[in-house]
């Protein structure tokens, strides 16, 4: 079943999905080629403790770390370790909290140092894609609404969406109803009502849509080993204009002043 959310629990999601935002810029800072992927993960579960809050993701299915941290071919749930980051790599991080019992979900892909162009368009496109798919989720409109959006985005440069791992709900539990598919078609789909909070979170490859599992049990990467980006919002259903309660405006401070 769907929860629908009160003004007041939307508030509450705010908050976890602001501190995201925040930890997420925290993670930026320390992006550079060196830095080992478990050092950024220790840092963003110490910002969150620091804030009262509990990292979303330990502990979810047995999961171990307070991030997922994705390089290149690897789409999602990639585990932090001893691997160091090198420049030219892009790197998806994603981040939950769990604050006052209400979930923030929330996911940027940064490059490390300077990045090939076309693998820099791949990020900037994918990203876009995260804005046309919020755009059309007001009331009245459908999930597939917001697939088709982000699909027949990302298809016009003929990149491809992943069709494995979808966004969801989102509040007291980190995935709730719908499921959010980042592909589909116009009018179809469960009815998008106000009090609806989304996890709207495109997976967009370069090459083919196809992934795989690493021998890890976690790690999703291109059956291609091509690129894939990531980006995630949670927002808020409402009429007229779809309110994004998550932000990439403090990881972007720390982006633009590196
Ligand atoms: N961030 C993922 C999502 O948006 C969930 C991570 S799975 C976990 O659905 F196990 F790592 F928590
Ligand atoms: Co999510």
């Amino acid at each position: 079943m769907i929860y629908y959310k009160t003004e007041e629990e939307i508030e509450l999601i705010r908050e976890s999905s602001l501190l995201v935002g925040k930890t997420l810029a925290e993670v930026a800072k320390l992006i550079r080629p060196g830095i080992s992927t478990i050092t950024l993960d220790k840092v963003a579960e110490e910002y969150i403790r620091d804030f009262g809050a509990i990292p979303g993701f330990k502990g979810y299915k047995g999961y171990k770390y307070t991030l997922c941290i994705s390089i290149n071919e690897q789409v999602v749930h990639g585990l932090p370790g001893k691997r160091k980051l090198l420049e030219g790599d892009i790197v998806s991080i994603d981040c939950g909290v769990l604050k006052n019992d209400y979930y923030g979900d929330s996911a940027y892909t940064f490059a490390v140092g300077k990045v090939k162009e076309d693998v820099r368009m791949l990020m900037e496109r994918t990203k876009a894609s995260l804005y046309k798919g919020i755009e059309i989720a007001v009331v009245g409109k459908r999930v597939g609404d917001i697939g088709h959006a982000i699909q027949s985005f990302v298809e016009s440069f003929r990149y491809s969406v992943v069709r494995d791992l979808v966004g969801h709900g989102l509040g007291k539990n980190l995935h709730e109803k719908p499921e959010v598919p980042n592909y589909g078609k116009r009018g179809t789909g469960p009815k998008l009502k106000k009090g609806m909070v989304l996890a709207i979170e495109p997976m967009i490859n370069m090459g083919t849509k196809n992934v795989i599992q690493e021998k890890d049990g976690w790690t999703i990467r291109t059956s291609d080993m091509k690129p894939s980006a990531h980006y995630e919002h949670n927002v808020a259903i409402r009429h007229g204009e779809t309110e994004i309660l998550s932000t990439f405006k403090f990881i972007e401070e720390i982006i633009d002043k590196k």
